[in-house]
Protein backbone atom coordinates (compact mmCIF):
# COMPACT_ATOMS: atom_id res chain seq x y z
CA UNK A 1 0.00 0.00 0.00
CA UNK A 2 2.50 2.51 1.05
CA UNK A 3 5.27 3.48 -1.57
CA UNK A 4 8.19 4.15 0.58
CA UNK A 5 8.58 1.39 3.69
CA UNK A 6 11.47 3.58 5.04
CA UNK A 7 10.99 3.44 9.26
CA UNK A 8 9.75 6.89 10.63
CA UNK A 9 10.75 8.73 13.66
CA UNK A 10 7.44 10.36 14.76
CA UNK A 11 6.75 13.35 17.23
CA UNK A 12 3.23 13.51 18.63
CA UNK A 13 2.31 17.18 19.66
CA UNK A 14 -0.14 17.57 22.58
CA UNK A 15 -0.84 16.11 25.97
CA UNK A 16 -4.56 15.10 26.01
CA UNK A 17 -6.46 11.80 25.79
CA UNK A 18 -7.16 12.58 21.79
CA UNK A 19 -2.83 12.10 21.64
CA UNK A 20 -3.04 9.50 23.50
CA UNK A 21 -4.48 7.56 21.48
CA UNK A 22 -2.75 8.62 18.87
CA UNK A 23 0.48 7.48 19.79
CA UNK A 24 -1.60 4.49 20.90
CA UNK A 25 -2.65 3.84 17.27
CA UNK A 26 0.89 4.92 15.96
CA UNK A 27 2.62 2.46 18.25
CA UNK A 28 1.10 -0.33 16.61
CA UNK A 29 1.99 0.75 13.24
CA UNK A 30 4.94 -1.56 11.60
CA UNK A 31 6.23 2.03 10.20
CA UNK A 32 7.25 3.48 13.13
CA UNK A 33 10.93 3.53 14.76
CA UNK A 34 11.03 6.16 17.36
CA UNK A 35 7.88 7.42 19.04
CA UNK A 36 8.22 11.09 20.78
CA UNK A 37 5.39 12.94 22.48
CA UNK A 38 5.75 16.72 23.45
CA UNK A 39 5.01 17.32 25.91
CA UNK A 40 2.68 14.36 26.69
CA UNK A 41 1.03 13.09 29.58
CA UNK A 42 2.65 10.06 31.87
CA UNK A 43 0.13 7.37 30.18
CA UNK A 44 1.57 8.41 26.80
CA UNK A 45 5.00 7.82 28.63
CA UNK A 46 4.18 4.39 28.58
CA UNK A 47 4.13 4.21 25.04
CA UNK A 48 6.68 6.76 23.66
CA UNK A 49 9.49 9.10 25.11
CA UNK A 50 7.56 12.77 26.53
CA UNK A 51 10.02 15.64 26.14
CA UNK A 52 8.90 17.89 27.63
CA UNK A 53 8.05 20.85 25.18
CA UNK A 54 5.00 22.84 25.21
CA UNK A 55 2.74 22.75 22.43
CA UNK A 56 2.52 26.49 21.73
CA UNK A 57 6.61 26.35 21.51
CA UNK A 58 6.49 26.01 17.99
CA UNK A 59 10.09 26.76 17.14
CA UNK A 60 11.27 24.49 20.17
CA UNK A 61 9.33 21.92 18.69
CA UNK A 62 10.99 22.47 15.05
CA UNK A 63 14.57 22.52 16.69
CA UNK A 64 13.60 19.08 18.19
CA UNK A 65 11.83 17.36 15.50
CA UNK A 66 15.33 18.57 13.24
CA UNK A 67 17.75 17.13 15.72
CA UNK A 68 16.41 13.81 16.47
CA UNK A 69 15.38 13.02 12.90
CA UNK A 70 11.52 13.08 12.88
CA UNK A 71 10.16 12.48 9.53
CA UNK A 72 6.80 12.65 10.81
CA UNK A 73 4.97 15.26 13.07
CA UNK A 74 1.50 15.10 13.95
CA UNK A 75 -0.37 18.22 15.91
CA UNK A 76 -2.72 17.07 18.47
CA UNK A 77 -4.53 20.30 19.33
CA UNK A 78 -5.89 23.34 17.71
CA UNK A 79 -3.61 26.61 19.25
CA UNK A 80 -0.25 25.42 17.75
CA UNK A 81 -1.88 25.05 14.30
CA UNK A 82 -3.34 28.35 14.82
CA UNK A 83 -0.23 30.09 15.51
CA UNK A 84 1.27 28.83 12.21
CA UNK A 85 3.35 25.64 13.58
CA UNK A 86 2.93 23.98 10.02
CA UNK A 87 4.19 27.23 8.08
CA UNK A 88 7.29 27.05 10.65
CA UNK A 89 8.09 23.26 9.90
CA UNK A 90 7.31 23.58 6.15
CA UNK A 91 9.44 26.23 5.88
CA UNK A 92 12.39 24.16 7.77
CA UNK A 93 11.06 21.02 5.07
CA UNK A 94 9.98 18.92 8.28
CA UNK A 95 7.30 16.35 7.17
CA UNK A 96 4.07 17.41 9.49
CA UNK A 97 0.70 16.67 9.69
CA UNK A 98 -2.11 19.20 9.68
CA UNK A 99 -3.30 22.32 8.02
CA UNK A 100 -1.17 25.56 8.08
CA UNK A 101 -2.08 28.85 9.75
CA UNK A 102 -4.26 30.01 6.76
CA UNK A 103 -6.54 26.64 6.63
CA UNK A 104 -6.68 26.57 10.32
CA UNK A 105 -8.72 29.77 10.70
CA UNK A 106 -11.68 27.57 9.42
CA UNK A 107 -11.44 26.95 13.40
CA UNK A 108 -9.44 29.99 14.91
CA UNK A 109 -12.38 32.54 13.16
CA UNK A 110 -15.96 31.64 13.58
CA UNK A 111 -16.48 34.88 11.50
CA UNK A 112 -14.14 33.48 8.85
CA UNK A 113 -15.81 30.11 8.90
CA UNK A 114 -19.45 31.50 8.62
CA UNK A 115 -18.37 33.97 5.92
CA UNK A 116 -16.80 31.32 4.08
CA UNK A 117 -19.87 29.11 4.09
CA UNK A 118 -21.92 31.82 2.86
CA UNK A 119 -19.65 32.62 -0.02
CA UNK A 120 -19.37 28.72 -1.12
CA UNK A 121 -23.02 27.48 0.00
CA UNK A 122 -22.12 25.18 2.35
CA UNK A 123 -25.29 24.32 4.39
CA UNK A 124 -25.33 26.29 8.12
CA UNK A 125 -27.37 28.23 10.20
CA UNK A 126 -28.17 32.11 8.92
CA UNK A 127 -26.18 34.39 10.97
CA UNK A 128 -25.15 38.36 11.46
CA UNK A 129 -21.57 39.46 12.65
CA UNK A 130 -20.83 42.17 15.16
CA UNK A 131 -18.11 43.93 16.89
CA UNK A 132 -20.27 46.35 18.32
CA UNK A 133 -22.56 45.68 21.64
CA UNK A 134 -24.89 48.21 20.92
CA UNK A 135 -25.64 46.80 17.72
CA UNK A 136 -25.75 43.45 18.74
CA UNK A 137 -28.17 44.47 21.56
CA UNK A 138 -30.44 46.01 18.75
CA UNK A 139 -30.27 43.17 16.63
CA UNK A 140 -31.80 41.23 19.83
CA UNK A 141 -34.66 43.25 20.07
CA UNK A 142 -36.04 41.80 17.61
CA UNK A 143 -34.79 38.11 16.56
CA UNK A 144 -36.67 35.38 17.31
CA UNK A 145 -34.89 32.94 20.11
CA UNK A 146 -33.28 30.88 21.08
CA UNK A 147 -30.42 32.24 19.60
CA UNK A 148 -26.39 31.18 19.78
CA UNK A 149 -23.77 33.82 20.20
CA UNK A 150 -20.64 32.54 19.28
CA UNK A 151 -17.08 34.35 20.18
CA UNK A 152 -15.05 34.61 17.22
CA UNK A 153 -11.84 33.19 18.51
CA UNK A 154 -10.78 30.75 19.91
CA UNK A 155 -12.46 29.64 23.56
CA UNK A 156 -11.24 26.44 24.75
CA UNK A 157 -14.62 24.86 23.77
CA UNK A 158 -16.61 27.54 25.42
CA UNK A 159 -17.39 30.28 23.43
CA UNK A 160 -20.39 29.54 22.71
CA UNK A 161 -23.60 30.57 24.13
CA UNK A 162 -26.88 29.38 23.82
CA UNK A 163 -29.81 32.30 24.82
CA UNK A 164 -33.35 31.86 25.58
CA UNK A 165 -34.32 35.55 25.70
CA UNK A 166 -33.27 38.92 25.45
CA UNK A 167 -32.39 39.83 28.51
CA UNK A 168 -29.59 36.27 28.61
CA UNK A 169 -28.79 37.72 24.88
CA UNK A 170 -27.86 41.28 26.44
CA UNK A 171 -25.61 39.42 29.07
CA UNK A 172 -24.18 37.25 26.90
CA UNK A 173 -23.29 39.99 24.37
CA UNK A 174 -21.69 42.06 27.37
CA UNK A 175 -19.82 39.33 28.59
CA UNK A 176 -18.13 38.63 25.84
CA UNK A 177 -17.60 42.09 23.97
CA UNK A 178 -17.21 44.42 27.06
CA UNK A 179 -16.13 42.59 29.78
CA UNK A 180 -13.94 40.69 27.76
CA UNK A 181 -14.77 37.05 29.63
CA UNK A 182 -13.05 34.96 26.38
CA UNK A 183 -10.22 38.02 25.71
CA UNK A 184 -9.32 39.50 22.91
CA UNK A 185 -11.34 35.81 20.91
CA UNK A 186 -14.46 37.86 21.70
CA UNK A 187 -13.58 41.38 19.92
CA UNK A 188 -15.86 40.11 17.47
CA UNK A 189 -19.23 37.74 17.87
CA UNK A 190 -21.08 35.50 15.33
CA UNK A 191 -25.10 35.72 16.25
CA UNK A 192 -26.65 32.69 14.51
CA UNK A 193 -30.28 30.80 14.46
CA UNK A 194 -30.88 28.25 16.70
CA UNK A 195 -30.76 24.62 15.14
CA UNK A 196 -32.20 21.53 16.64
CA UNK A 197 -31.17 17.56 15.79
CA UNK A 198 -28.74 14.89 16.48
CA UNK A 199 -25.07 16.38 15.83
CA UNK A 200 -22.27 14.13 14.34
CA UNK A 201 -18.50 14.59 14.65
CA UNK A 202 -17.84 13.61 10.88
CA UNK A 203 -13.76 13.88 10.51
CA UNK A 204 -12.05 13.45 7.33
CA UNK A 205 -8.41 13.44 6.20
CA UNK A 206 -7.33 15.29 3.22
CA UNK A 207 -4.46 16.34 1.35
CA UNK A 208 -6.28 19.03 -0.33
CA UNK A 209 -7.07 17.04 -3.33
CA UNK A 210 -8.46 13.52 -2.11
CA UNK A 211 -10.85 13.66 0.71
CA UNK A 212 -11.94 10.31 3.10
CA UNK A 213 -13.94 10.24 5.79
CA UNK A 214 -13.15 8.51 8.35
CA UNK A 215 -16.17 6.66 10.55
CA UNK A 216 -19.04 9.23 12.18
CA UNK A 217 -18.94 9.48 15.50
CA UNK A 218 -20.96 10.73 18.64
CA UNK A 219 -19.84 13.19 21.50
CA UNK A 220 -21.49 13.42 24.57
CA UNK A 221 -20.65 17.27 25.61
CA UNK A 222 -22.88 17.75 28.60
CA UNK A 223 -21.78 17.21 32.26
CA UNK A 224 -24.81 15.48 33.35
CA UNK A 225 -27.01 12.40 32.54
CA UNK A 226 -29.84 12.84 29.69
CA UNK A 227 -27.71 15.63 28.10
CA UNK A 228 -28.13 18.09 30.97
CA UNK A 229 -26.08 20.41 33.05
CA UNK A 230 -22.77 22.77 31.60
CA UNK A 231 -20.92 21.98 28.46
CA UNK A 232 -17.70 20.24 29.03
CA UNK A 233 -15.23 18.96 26.81
CA UNK A 234 -16.66 16.26 26.01
CA UNK A 235 -17.98 12.57 28.24
CA UNK A 236 -17.90 10.34 26.29
CA UNK A 237 -18.34 9.11 22.47
CA UNK A 238 -18.64 5.94 20.43
CA UNK A 239 -18.34 5.19 17.21
CA UNK A 240 -19.90 4.98 14.32
CA UNK A 241 -23.18 7.03 14.77
CA UNK A 242 -25.69 5.13 13.03
CA UNK A 243 -27.74 7.97 12.18
CA UNK A 244 -25.65 8.90 9.94
CA UNK A 245 -26.33 6.59 7.37
CA UNK A 246 -24.41 5.86 3.77
CA UNK A 247 -26.91 8.08 1.74
CA UNK A 248 -26.35 11.07 4.55
CA UNK A 249 -22.75 10.53 4.33
CA UNK A 250 -22.66 10.38 0.77
CA UNK A 251 -24.55 13.80 1.27
CA UNK A 252 -22.10 15.22 3.66
CA UNK A 253 -19.30 14.20 1.28
CA UNK A 254 -21.17 16.47 -1.27
CA UNK A 255 -22.72 19.42 0.28
CA UNK A 256 -19.61 19.98 2.87
CA UNK A 257 -16.40 18.23 2.74
CA UNK A 258 -15.78 18.86 -1.21
CA UNK A 259 -17.37 22.12 -1.05
CA UNK A 260 -15.52 23.24 1.51
CA UNK A 261 -12.15 21.93 0.48
CA UNK A 262 -12.90 23.26 -3.04
CA UNK A 263 -13.50 26.64 -2.18
CA UNK A 264 -10.78 26.96 0.11
CA UNK A 265 -8.89 25.93 -2.78
CA UNK A 266 -10.46 28.26 -4.66
CA UNK A 267 -9.37 31.12 -2.11
CA UNK A 268 -5.45 30.34 -2.29
CA UNK A 269 -5.49 28.02 0.40
CA UNK A 270 -4.24 24.00 0.65
CA UNK A 271 -5.99 22.58 3.20
CA UNK A 272 -4.08 19.37 4.10
CA UNK A 273 -4.84 17.20 7.45
CA UNK A 274 -8.14 15.97 9.76
CA UNK A 275 -11.00 18.65 8.62
CA UNK A 276 -13.80 17.94 11.62
CA UNK A 277 -17.46 19.19 10.47
CA UNK A 278 -19.33 19.21 13.81
CA UNK A 279 -22.76 18.65 11.66
CA UNK A 280 -26.98 18.19 12.91
CA UNK A 281 -29.34 16.57 11.50
CA UNK A 282 -31.75 19.40 10.75
CA UNK A 283 -35.21 18.74 9.80
CA UNK A 284 -34.52 21.03 6.72
CA UNK A 285 -31.12 17.89 6.23
CA UNK A 286 -27.58 18.57 7.35
CA UNK A 287 -26.05 22.19 8.64
CA UNK A 288 -22.41 22.67 10.04
CA UNK A 289 -22.42 23.62 13.32
CA UNK A 290 -18.74 24.09 13.33
CA UNK A 291 -15.56 23.06 11.67
CA UNK A 292 -12.63 21.92 13.74
CA UNK A 293 -9.01 21.61 11.53
CA UNK A 294 -7.76 18.97 14.38
CA UNK A 295 -8.86 15.22 15.19
CA UNK A 296 -11.71 15.54 18.28
CA UNK A 297 -11.78 14.76 21.61
CA UNK A 298 -12.90 12.14 22.55
CA UNK A 299 -14.09 11.42 19.39
CA UNK A 300 -10.61 10.22 18.18
CA UNK A 301 -10.49 8.02 21.90
CA UNK A 302 -13.12 5.68 19.37
CA UNK A 303 -12.55 6.54 15.63
CA UNK A 304 -9.17 4.91 16.07
CA UNK A 305 -9.46 1.41 17.70
CA UNK A 306 -11.94 0.91 15.00
CA UNK A 307 -9.35 1.89 12.21
CA UNK A 308 -7.99 -1.24 10.53
CA UNK A 309 -4.86 0.80 8.13
CA UNK A 310 -1.90 1.92 9.27
CA UNK A 311 -2.05 5.10 10.76
CA UNK A 312 1.70 6.15 10.45
CA UNK A 313 0.65 5.32 6.53
CA UNK A 314 -2.20 6.86 6.02
CA UNK A 315 -0.08 10.63 7.73
CA UNK A 316 2.66 10.24 5.17
CA UNK A 317 0.44 9.63 2.20
CA UNK A 318 -0.79 13.39 3.14
CA UNK A 319 2.66 14.75 3.82
CA UNK A 320 3.89 13.72 0.52
CA UNK A 321 0.40 14.79 -1.30
CA UNK A 322 -0.22 10.96 -2.60
CA UNK A 323 -3.49 10.54 -0.37
CA UNK A 324 -5.18 9.60 -4.49
CA UNK A 325 -2.90 6.25 -4.14
CA UNK A 326 -3.44 5.48 -0.73
CA UNK A 327 -7.19 3.39 -1.18
CA UNK A 328 -10.08 3.49 1.24
CA UNK A 329 -9.01 3.10 4.74
CA UNK A 330 -9.77 0.21 6.22
CA UNK A 331 -12.35 -0.32 9.25
CA UNK A 332 -13.05 -3.57 11.64
CA UNK A 333 -17.28 -4.18 12.69
CA UNK A 334 -18.38 -3.42 15.01
CA UNK A 335 -18.44 -0.45 17.44
CA UNK A 336 -16.24 1.35 19.91
CA UNK A 337 -17.11 3.49 23.02
CA UNK A 338 -15.80 5.75 25.42
CA UNK A 339 -16.32 6.62 28.83
CA UNK A 340 -14.76 10.09 30.70
CA UNK A 341 -13.97 10.00 34.01
CA UNK A 342 -13.66 13.49 35.52
CA UNK A 343 -13.13 14.81 38.79
CA UNK A 344 -16.04 16.02 40.82
CA UNK A 345 -16.84 19.32 40.04
CA UNK A 346 -15.55 19.79 36.09
CA UNK A 347 -16.05 21.48 34.38
CA UNK A 348 -16.47 24.19 37.34
CA UNK A 349 -14.52 23.98 40.22
CA UNK A 350 -12.76 20.73 41.06
CA UNK A 351 -9.71 19.58 43.40
CA UNK A 352 -6.67 17.53 41.82
CA UNK A 353 -4.01 15.43 43.45
CA UNK A 354 -6.77 12.65 44.66
CA UNK A 355 -4.58 9.09 44.21
CA UNK A 356 -5.89 6.66 41.23
CA UNK A 357 -6.30 2.80 41.95
CA UNK A 358 -6.34 0.38 39.29
CA UNK A 359 -4.45 1.58 36.63
CA UNK A 360 -1.28 -0.56 37.29
CA UNK A 361 -2.05 -3.66 35.54
CA UNK A 362 -2.56 -3.95 31.71
CA UNK A 363 -5.92 -4.19 29.80
CA UNK A 364 -7.38 -6.97 28.45
CA UNK A 365 -8.09 -7.31 24.76
CA UNK A 366 -10.35 -5.00 23.59
CA UNK A 367 -10.62 -2.27 26.33
CA UNK A 368 -8.43 0.83 26.74
CA UNK A 369 -7.72 3.47 28.97
CA UNK A 370 -6.92 6.72 27.28
CA UNK A 371 -5.27 9.37 30.14
CA UNK A 372 -5.86 13.30 29.38
CA UNK A 373 -5.55 14.70 33.93
CA UNK A 374 -2.81 11.95 35.38
CA UNK A 375 0.39 12.41 37.28
CA UNK A 376 2.51 9.72 37.83
CA UNK A 377 4.94 9.33 40.92
CA UNK A 378 6.71 5.80 40.43
CA UNK A 379 3.98 3.22 40.54
CA UNK A 380 1.44 6.10 42.11
CA UNK A 381 -1.10 7.94 39.86
CA UNK A 382 -2.79 10.71 40.60
CA UNK A 383 -5.70 12.93 39.31
CA UNK A 384 -4.33 16.37 37.79
CA UNK A 385 -6.82 17.70 36.05
CA UNK A 386 -10.54 18.23 35.21
CA UNK A 387 -11.13 15.19 32.43
CA UNK A 388 -8.77 12.24 34.34
CA UNK A 389 -9.20 9.75 31.95
CA UNK A 390 -11.30 7.35 29.54
CA UNK A 391 -11.96 3.77 29.26
CA UNK A 392 -12.42 2.70 25.76
CA UNK A 393 -14.03 -0.71 24.91
CA UNK A 394 -14.75 -2.14 21.40
CA UNK A 395 -16.40 -5.23 20.29
CA UNK A 396 -18.74 -6.65 17.49
CA UNK A 397 -21.28 -4.16 18.83
CA UNK A 398 -22.14 -1.16 20.82
CA UNK A 399 -24.00 -2.71 23.55
CA UNK A 400 -20.65 -5.11 24.08
CA UNK A 401 -18.32 -1.77 23.29
CA UNK A 402 -20.23 -0.18 26.32
CA UNK A 403 -19.98 -2.75 28.36
CA UNK A 404 -16.46 -3.19 28.28
CA UNK A 405 -15.82 0.41 28.59
CA UNK A 406 -18.29 0.49 31.57
CA UNK A 407 -16.66 -2.52 32.79
CA UNK A 408 -13.23 -0.74 32.94
CA UNK A 409 -14.68 2.36 34.49
CA UNK A 410 -15.41 0.15 37.55
CA UNK A 411 -11.70 -1.16 37.67
CA UNK A 412 -10.61 1.94 38.42
CA UNK A 413 -11.25 4.12 41.34
CA UNK A 414 -10.06 7.52 42.77
CA UNK A 415 -12.06 10.04 45.38
CA UNK A 416 -13.91 12.47 43.93
CA UNK A 417 -14.54 9.94 40.54
CA UNK A 418 -17.47 11.33 38.25
CA UNK A 419 -18.74 9.55 34.89
CA UNK A 420 -22.10 9.74 32.95
CA UNK A 421 -24.15 6.86 32.80
CA UNK A 422 -25.47 7.31 29.91
CA UNK A 423 -22.82 7.22 26.85
CA UNK A 424 -24.75 5.86 24.00
CA UNK A 425 -27.97 4.87 25.44
CA UNK A 426 -30.14 7.00 23.02
CA UNK A 427 -27.97 4.86 19.92
CA UNK A 428 -29.14 1.85 21.75
CA UNK A 429 -32.35 2.61 22.11
CA UNK A 430 -32.90 3.69 18.70
CA UNK A 431 -30.18 3.43 16.40
CA UNK A 432 -31.77 6.27 13.74
CA UNK A 433 -32.62 8.93 16.01
CA UNK A 434 -29.72 9.57 18.69
P1 LIG B 1 -18.14 23.93 20.57
O1 LIG B 1 -17.83 22.54 20.06
O2 LIG B 1 -17.64 24.17 21.93
O3 LIG B 1 -17.87 25.01 19.59
O4 LIG B 1 -19.71 23.96 20.82
C1 LIG B 1 -20.51 23.78 19.81
C2 LIG B 1 -21.77 23.23 20.36
O5 LIG B 1 -22.71 24.28 20.53
C3 LIG B 1 -22.34 22.29 19.35
O6 LIG B 1 -21.91 20.98 19.57
C4 LIG B 1 -23.84 22.46 19.58
O7 LIG B 1 -24.27 21.61 20.61
C5 LIG B 1 -23.96 23.90 20.02
N1 LIG B 1 -24.28 24.77 18.87
C6 LIG B 1 -23.44 25.48 18.11
N2 LIG B 1 -24.08 26.16 17.14
C7 LIG B 1 -25.37 25.87 17.28
C8 LIG B 1 -26.55 26.27 16.58
N3 LIG B 1 -26.54 27.13 15.55
N4 LIG B 1 -27.73 25.76 16.99
C9 LIG B 1 -27.79 24.92 18.05
N5 LIG B 1 -26.71 24.51 18.76
C10 LIG B 1 -25.52 24.98 18.39
N1 LIG C 1 -15.28 16.88 20.90
C1 LIG C 1 -15.35 18.18 20.34
C2 LIG C 1 -14.06 18.76 19.96
O1 LIG C 1 -13.05 18.09 19.91
O2 LIG C 1 -14.04 19.96 19.67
Amino acid sequence: MAEKQSRLNVLVIGSGGREHALVWKLKQSRRVDRLFCAPGNPGMGTLAKCVNIKAENIRGLADFASRNKVNLTVVGPEQPLAYGIVDEFQKRKLPIFGPDRKSAQLESSKVFAKEFMQKYHIPTAPFRVYSNMADAMGFCKTCEFPIVIKADGLAAGKGVIIVRDREEAWQAIENIIDKKIFGPAGTRIVIEACLTGPEVSLMAITDGKTILPLLPSQDHKRALDGDKGANTGGMGAYCPAPFLTPELLAQAQEHILEPTIAGLRAEGITYRGILYAGLMLTPSGLKVLEYNCRFGDPETQVVLPMMRSDLADLFQAVTDKRLGNFGPIEWRKGAAACVVMASRGYPGKYSTGQRINGLQNGWPANMFVFHSGTRRDGNNWFTSGGRVLCAMGVDNDLKTALDRAYSLVGKIRFDGAYFRKDIGARALENNRTT
